[in-house]
């Protein structure tokens, strides 16, 4: 039973998609009825055509114009039903295309860790493809063809009721393969599309790292991979292909059948006199006619049973839901004036898991001051300022921005109160003047000129051939790693955020990059309230306050100096990551000065 709810549970839901568009899907049906009507009449023709056109020859022009007026209302019918129906269609798919991106988009970022952008992007992609193929093509040519077979079944009774009803005890051969068939096209459809996202999968992070599989070699071991989700996709594609290929044959054989039992039926009624000659032709030959719309129901059903297959797939991403929402009534929160409070903190990635990433974490930062973050990889500074934005939310705790707990503020007035250059850089492919002003659309080219002047990105943004307008490439690889750093600097500058979250790289960059990279900083961390993950000695130095995390607690918090004459977790931790930052302390003499 469950299989057979399933299934239809998902197809009301396609449906719903269809409810804004309704008044179009109205106009559809209608050209859908004068298309069954006028099919049936042509039908209707047949009968008087031989009876009496053919034998008196008489009324041969007006029959003759009469067919042509029919098959012209046919046509526009056709015409009309089949365009509105792929109109409505394309709209749905396109709406479910729509909100599937901004589901998507919306889940949080434990989401993004377990799925694939190649696997999200063939949903999207596949998915909704095959659904569109399903809907499209077949809605127009179910709700059509039905109306045709009602006309024709109408007029076999009308010549002849129990011919019809012989002709009908038939029926139930018909549907039951296709029932069958039906839910084997659904499960293969499935296959083939899980398939279809693996191959989106393996091509996706081949192509993202081309230059690490090439350094590594191993285009081969790619390539194999490739190939044999490609042939597993291919035998699951044939598997599709040799179910959908048995019906039209067997729809054949079996109006075959039906076309037999008919004449030898039709031969004695005649014999009888029950039938005429021309009521017997007639009805044979929409016997025949009813082949054509029986043959395309039975690969909408096909279809249909495709894009179920193929919608289950995106409902279940529909109905995943991990987004960090508002709560009811959200306040705005104001712009940061007192400073941000961490109090009893806990965190885990995994509400099933033991072992917290975070735990224990309470500090303060007031207004305008710098909290550097220091500690081993894998300590959980990461983790802990992607708090901040509600990347993730607490799994105990509070954190609190002018004493109120962020999780009580709308999520945009959160985020727009920071800025974040994160550890690794995050471009687009898009001009360097669009990746710049990405926080702040509206912004002037004057204003992006002046962000990336004090980001020190100027001077090598000119140089470009094209300067602001040149494309920097996916993730913007057509830039150096210092060059995109400094557009990431400009971008957060630009956006000009109270709060600001720095993510250190950990990769060096030489020294005369570095410099200019720390520049930029220094002029992005000014006046701002900053929690910066330090991996560089010069940062530290400036902090206000340093929190030293070890395994998620916070084990030391203070200034450099206390710390460091303190001779607890960070002295050794100065000895192992900041020491031989000797290069790093000796071209800031500014900050020895201080
Ligand atoms: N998305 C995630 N899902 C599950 N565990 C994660 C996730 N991100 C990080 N972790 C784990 O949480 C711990 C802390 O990671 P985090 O990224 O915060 O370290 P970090 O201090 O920033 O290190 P680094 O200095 O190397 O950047 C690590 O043990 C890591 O394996
Ligand atoms: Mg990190």
């Amino acid at each position: 039973m469950i299989a057979v709810e399933l299934p239809m549970k998902a197809f009301y839901r396609l449906l719903a998609y269809a409810r804004p568009h309704r008044s179009r899907l109205a106009s559809a049906f209608i050209a859908m009825v004068v298309y069954g009507a006028a099919s049936a009449g042509l039908a209707a023709l047949i009968q008087p055509i031989f009876d009496e056109v053919l034998p008196n020859r008489s009324n041969v022009a007006a029959i003759a114009v009469v067919i042509i007026a029919v098959y012209v209302i046919k046509g526009v019918g056709a015409y009309l039903s089949s365009y509105l129906m792929a109109d409505v269609g394309q709209r749905v798919v396109r709406d479910i295309r729509n909100s599937l991106f901004r589901h998507i988009l919306g889940q949080s970022a434990s989401f993004f860790g377990v799925r694939t952008t190649g696997k999200l992007m063939s949903r999207i992609v596949n998915d909704v493809g095959q659904v569109q193929h399903g809907v499209s093509q077949t809605l127009g040519d179910l709700s059509r063809e039905s109306l045709a077979l009602i006309g024709y079944v109408s007029l076999l009774f009308y010549y002849d009721a129990q011919l019809a009803l012989l002709c009908l005890t038939g029926a139930p051969v018909v549907v039951y393969p296709l029932v069958r068939f039906g839910q084997r096209i659904r499960r293969t459809t499935r296959w083939s599309q899980e398939a279809v996202e693996k191959i989106t999968h393996i091509g996706t992070e081949a192509f993202t790292g081309h230059r690490i599989v090439k350094a590594f070699s191993a285009e081969r071991r790619e390539a194999e991979k490739f190939e044999h989700a490609s042939q597993h996709l291919y035998r699951t594609n044939m598997k599709v292909t040799s179910v959908i290929s048995v019906l039209p044959p067997l729809m054949e054989l079996i109006g075959g059948i039906a076309f037999a039992g008919a004449l030898w039926y039709g031969s004695q009624e005649i014999a009888s006199g029950r039938l005429t000659t021309g009521e017997f032709t007639a009805f044979i030959a929409v016997l025949f006619l009813i082949y054509g719309p029986a043959r395309k129901l039975s690969r909408v059903n096909a279809n249909l049973q495709q894009a179920i297959a193929a919608s289950e797939r995106i409902f279940e991403i529909m109905d995943t839901h991990s987004e960090v929402v508002d709560v009811p009534n959200a306040s705005v929160l104001e712009p940061l004036n007192e400073g941000v409070e961490f109090r009893d903190v806990a965190f885990a990635y995994r509400n099933d898991s033991n072992d917290a990433t975070l735990q224990d974490v309470s500090f303060t930062v007031p207004v305008g001051k710098t909290l550097a973050i220091v500690g081993r990889s894998g300590a959980g500074k990461t983790t802990l300022v992607n708090l901040l934005p509600r990347f993730y939310d607490v799994s105990s705790g509070v954190i609190l921005i002018d004493g109120q707990n962020i999780q009580e503020v709308t999520l945009e007035s959160l985020r727009s109160q920071i800025g974040i250059v994160t550890q690794e850089t995050v471009l687009f492919d898009d001009s360097v003047a669009a990746n710049i002003a990405f926080g702040r659309p509206g912004a002037s080219q004057k204003e992006i000129e002046l962000a990336a002047r004090v980001a020190r990105a100027h001077e090598f943004i000119s140089m470009l051939p094209k300067g602001y307008d040149t494309f920097i490439g996916e993730r913007g690889q057509l830039l150096s790693g210092g060059q995109r750093q400094r557009l990431a600097i400009a971008r957060a500058l630009l956006r000009d955020s109270p709060l600001l979250i720095l993510d250190e790289a950990t990769s060096s960059l030489d020294s005369e990059s570095e410099m200019l990279v720390q520049d930029a900083l220094s002029a992005l961390m000014l006046d701002r309230t900053c929690f910066v993950i330090a991996h560089r000695l010069s940062t530290v130095r400036r902090a206000d306050m340093i929190i030293v995390l070890e395994d998620g607690c916070i084990v030391e918090v203070g200034t450099h100096d206390d710390l460091l004459a303190h001779g607890g977790p960070y002295a050794k931790l100065y000895e192992l990551q900041f020491k031989d930052d000797s290069s790093d302390a000796a071209s800031s003499t500014s900050e020895i000065l201080r």
